[in-house]
């Protein structure tokens, strides 16, 4: 059985006091869950503060994006030991956003994955296409490539401590999220690459999210798919009330 992970992306929104104010709120909510694993995921800037809420709470603290040497002359880059320091344990790493206007690569990510393994850090690792990907049939193609790439030279123990979203990218923030079947023939996909690249027993405990537009409405039915064992939430993380009801509905269906 794989546990159930809600994790909220806030990307580039809420001041250190927007973030108290919201975490407080969905802690007095779901602090006590143990059903499903919940994540928040602010601003670097807001993470110390966001875990000083967060101290004997199950809701849990992940940065967005890390850079993968630990110290030195990188100007603006944030460190996995810092966000360590931070009280996080989870970090986002190639977020479609990141690869479409950052430049991340593969090669970049795979990196990073190392880096937050070497501090401890859950990784979520995010893949997925684009529209015209999808639309001239390249999909298995892209997901399966993104994978390889990010994941090349890693052992089956170091995926085993790995989260993977997958998250289209047409449907990321637009409203459009993709049907249960669409999400779930992708998931398919990766659990199969996951066995494939790092055995049977690795592809059956890795959890795998799905991420675009995933909010109360539509997370039940998704979550119900076999192969999705949580979702990336961007838009509706950013307000406690829905938030809180996608980690109770997740709750429903495990019970
Ligand atoms: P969205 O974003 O839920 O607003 O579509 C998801 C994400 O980008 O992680």
């Amino acid at each position: 059985m794989r546990k159930t992970i809600i994790a909220g992306n806030w990307k580039l929104n809420k001041t250190c006091k927007e973030a108290v104010e919201l975490v407080t709120e969905l802690n007095r909510e779901v602090s006590q869950v143990t059903e499903v694993d919940i994540v928040v995921c602010p601003v670097f800037t807001a993470l110390r503060d966001v875990s000083d809420v967060l101290v004997d709470s199950n809701v849990k603290l992940g940065a967005q994006n890390l850079y993968w040497e630990d110290a030195g002359a990188f100007t603006g880059e944030v460190s996995a030991p810092l966000i360590k320091d931070a009280g996080a344990q989870y970090v986002i790493i190639g977020h479609s956003e990141r690869r479409q206007y950052f430049g991340e690569t593969d090669a970049t990510i795979n990196k990073k994955i190392k880096a937050a393994l070497a501090q401890g850090l859950t990784p979520i690792v995010c893949v997925g296409e684009l529209l015209e990907e999808r639309e001239s049939g390249d999909t298995e193609k892209v997901i399966t490539e993104q994978f390889k790439g990010s994941l090349a030279g890693y052992s089956a123990d170091d995926v085993k401590r790995m989260v993977i979203a997958y998250e289209p990218v047409w449907a990321i923030g637009t409203g459009k999220t993709a049907t249960p079947d669409q999400a779930q023939e992708v998931h398919k996909l990766i659990r199969q690459l996951l066995a494939d690249g790092f055995g049977q027993e690795t592809a059956d405990v890795v959890r795998i999210q799905y991420g675009g537009s995933a909010k109360p409405e539509n997370i039940t039915e998704l979550i119900q798919q076999p192969d999705i064992d949580g979702a990336l939430v961007g838009g509706a993380s950013l307000k406690s009330d829905s938030f809180a009801q996608m980690i109770k509905n997740c709750i429903a269906v495990a019970k």
